[in-house]
């Protein structure tokens, strides 16, 4: 993953804008959500924070809390859970593109496991907190 993402780095931008491009072509209702967005400064966020973990995959214990609290902020945006499925499809294609024949089944099964267990971390965080919401409100 650290190889394939050294390769992205450099075309960093135009990636991102590729990824965002394919999510609002494969998911209407997330463009709703970034209807105010400044949409450059969230491509480096993006990176910014894909970086941070392709990074911290050996000591993932670690960025667990701020993986938490990203989820927890991510549903008061109204991000839902079927959201993380379309910008996990977009973003395995925006890979896929950019690396042409390095996009092994290996590469893809790589970043695909990842991408899955980092969106496990943020659903699970932010479906605790909207249960203990609901039991601070009854
Ligand atoms: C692993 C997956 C994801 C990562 C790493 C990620 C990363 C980020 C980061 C770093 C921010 C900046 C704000 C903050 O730190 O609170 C952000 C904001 C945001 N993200 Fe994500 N995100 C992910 C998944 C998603 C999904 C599935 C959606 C739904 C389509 C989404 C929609 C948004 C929206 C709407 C914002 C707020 C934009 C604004 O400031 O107007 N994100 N995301």
């Amino acid at each position: 993953m650290r190889e394939t993402w050294q390769k992205v780095e450099p075309i960093a931008d135009e990636a991102a804008r590729l990824f965002y491009d394919r999510l609002f072509e494969i998911d209407v209702t997330a463009r709703q959500l970034f209807k105010t967005t400044d949409l450059t400064e969230q491509r480096r966020k993006l990176f910014q924070t894909l970086t941070m973990v392709v990074g911290g995959l050996d000591y993932l214990e670690v960025l667990v809390p701020t993986i938490e609290d990203l989820g927890r902020r991510h549903a008061q945006f109204g991000v839902t859970d079927a959201h993380y499925e379309t910008v996990g499809a977009a973003l395995l294609w925006t890979l896929e593109q950019g690396l042409g024949s390095e996009w092994t089944p290996e590469v893809k099964g790589a970043w695909s496991s990842a991408y899955t267990l980092l969106a496990d971390i943020m659903r699970a965080a932010a479906a605790r907190s909207a249960a203990s919401t609901v039991t601070a409100n009854t």
